[in-house]
């Protein structure tokens, strides 16, 4: 029986230089997407695959993650107290997992952060989620990924067709299709040039890792941009087994930048069981006055 992937790293001690100036003392990670902040998405979508540990990779600034996850004694007792029973499961919802924190000290990029989490993942394979691309909570990415583990018993990354405009923006895998929408990976640039680009595959922030990577860490040295890219690790794994990537062709939302954040919101809202009905109201009204503009 193969041992099941019970274990997410979520690095969140990055500075969120795109959100200046709401990032300066608050976590970009905590910006709420209608009403639950973005790392809750990626921790709801966790849930639903059977992953219950949860190890955040923090920094300064970042201490309001933690109050998020923990209980809220003196709240609970007021909703209670209140009868306002849907609030207080809702605050709940995700108390019956395990939540560790570990700082980076540096942002010193996403392998550091992730190599962080060694003495908590030991010699288990774990999801990396990264909070800023949330995936539509209709859509099955993560578990399709954990099956395709289960099955090869290698590494998965996610991808997504992005148009060659936006390439520079990402990793990008060169790749040979190994089936519908999984490619065994040959190599893997990060934010490469449009001309450069080996393929129009973009690396997205889901990631199915093995622990042998966490040797990897071990040897690298900084790369683009003085940092420790995950992109470099997965580089020199592939030196030494193989690596899978699987092309997903559901909605994911990039809310790690001011528009992305602002577009994501807007969808979401309009699928929001509280207040989509009013949303979609404004939103017509007011594509109405931009049409006559
Ligand atoms: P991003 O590059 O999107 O986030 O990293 P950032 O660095 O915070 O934002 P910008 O680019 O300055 O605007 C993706 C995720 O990885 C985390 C971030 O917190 C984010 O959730 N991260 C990044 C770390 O935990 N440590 C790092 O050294 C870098």
């Amino acid at each position: 029986m193969k041992k099941k992937i019970v274990k997410a790293i979520l690095p969140a001690a990055g500075l969120g230089t795109r959100f200046l100036p709401a990032t300066k003392a608050s976590p970009k990670e905590m910006l709420p997407i209608v009403d639950k902040p973005m790392i809750q998405y990626a921790i709801e979508e966790s849930e639903k695959c059977g992953i219950e540990q949860f190890i955040i990779i923090t920094g300064k600034n970042k201490r309001s993650i933690e109050d998020h996850f923990d209980s809220a004694f003196e709240l609970e007792e007021n909703l209670k107290q209140k009868g306002k029973k849907k609030l207080l499961n809702e605050i709940n919802s995700l108390k019956h997992l395990d939540f560790a924190y570990i700082r980076q000290g540096k942002a010193l990029g996403l392998a550091h952060a992730i190599m962080r989490a060694r003495p908590f993942v030991k010699d288990e394979s774990f999801a990396v989620l990264l909070s800023d691309d949330i995936i539509d909570p209709d859509e099955s990415l993560l578990q399709d990924m954990m099956n395709i583990y289960y099955d090869y018993e290698c590494p998965v990354i996610a991808l997504e067709r992005v148009p060659r405009a936006e390439i520079h923006r990402y990793g990008v895998i060169d790749g040979a299709r190994e089936s519908d929408k999984l490619y065994r990976i040959n190599g893997l640039v990060e934010k490469p040039d449009t001309e450069g680009a080996p393929s129009d595959l973009a690396i997205i922030g889901r990631y199915i890792l093995t622990p042998d990577i966490f040797d990897v860490f071990e040897d690298m040295s900084p790369g683009k941009g003085g940092e420790y890219q995950l992109t470099d690790a997965l580089n020199m794994i592939i030196q030494h087994r193989p690596l899978y990537g699987y092309v997903f062709e559901g909605k994911r939302y990039d809310a790690g930048d001011k528009l992305g954040f602002l577009k994501a919101t807007v969808e979401l809202a309009l699928k929001s069981d509280h207040i989509s009905e009013g949303f979609r109201e404004f939103i017509i009204d007011i594509s109405k006055k931009l049409m006559k503009d």
